[in-house]
């Protein structure tokens, strides 16, 4: 039987009530059988939808690429399917992580994590390109882009400085957000 999200709470903190809020998000995903469609490009939240589209990524092709707040994953199984990239995909709510594999653990070259993506930036390997869709504005702005490991995150291993290593985000407009599904 699967667990009730609201019992997941282990505080009132700001990063637990935001994965609390995430992870009700995904069981409502989950208990309609909503399936993300296959994106053929990055939509990132530009108003008409006049936004560069996975261009502005540059040639990521081999590439390490970490997604921050994944969601269901189709913009990551997007870029390891459609791009050959090599892509981590992380999101703290544990059913968003569950659609993400539901939908893409078969697309070879992407890797689903659950977690916090801050968590994750504190521990890890460094990455070529770091984006994120609609996910940095739920994450600690001193947590994130300003703090160290999001900067070493964003560096090539080699120490050389790439345009490739600049980390990528976008926020949506509520208004735009509230219209959906992520
Ligand atoms: C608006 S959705 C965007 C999902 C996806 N990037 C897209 O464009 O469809 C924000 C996602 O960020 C995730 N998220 C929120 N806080 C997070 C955190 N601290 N660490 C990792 N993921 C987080 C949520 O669970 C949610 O899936």
């Amino acid at each position: 039987m699967r667990q009730n999200p609201r019992s997941r709470i282990e505080d009132n903190s700001p990063e637990s009530m935001n994965r609390q809020a995430w992870t009700i998000y995904g069981q409502f995903q989950l208990d309609r059988g909503f399936r993300t469609p296959d994106p053929d490009r990055i939509h990132w939240g530009t108003p008409g939808d006049a936004g560069p589209g996975t261009g502005v990524l540059g040639d990521i092709g081999g590439k390490r690429l970490l997604d921050l707040g994944c969601g269901g994953g189709h913009y990551a199984a997007h870029l390891a399917r459609d791009h050959r990239a090599v892509v981590d995909a992380i999101d703290v709510a544990p059913t968003q992580h569950e659609r993400a594999l539901l939908q893409y653990a078969d697309v070879p070259r992407v890797r689903f994590l659950l977690g916090d993506a801050v968590d994750h930036l504190h521990r890890c390997e460094p990455y070529d390109l770091v984006y994120s869709v609609h996910g940095l504005g739920y994450l600690h702005p001193h947590h994130t882009t300003a703090c160290p490991p999001c900067t070493a995150a964003c560096a090539p291993a080699d120490g050389s400085s790439s345009p490739s290593s600049t980390p990528t985000f976008t926020a949506g407009r509520p208004q735009a957000a509230s219209n959906r599904d992520n």
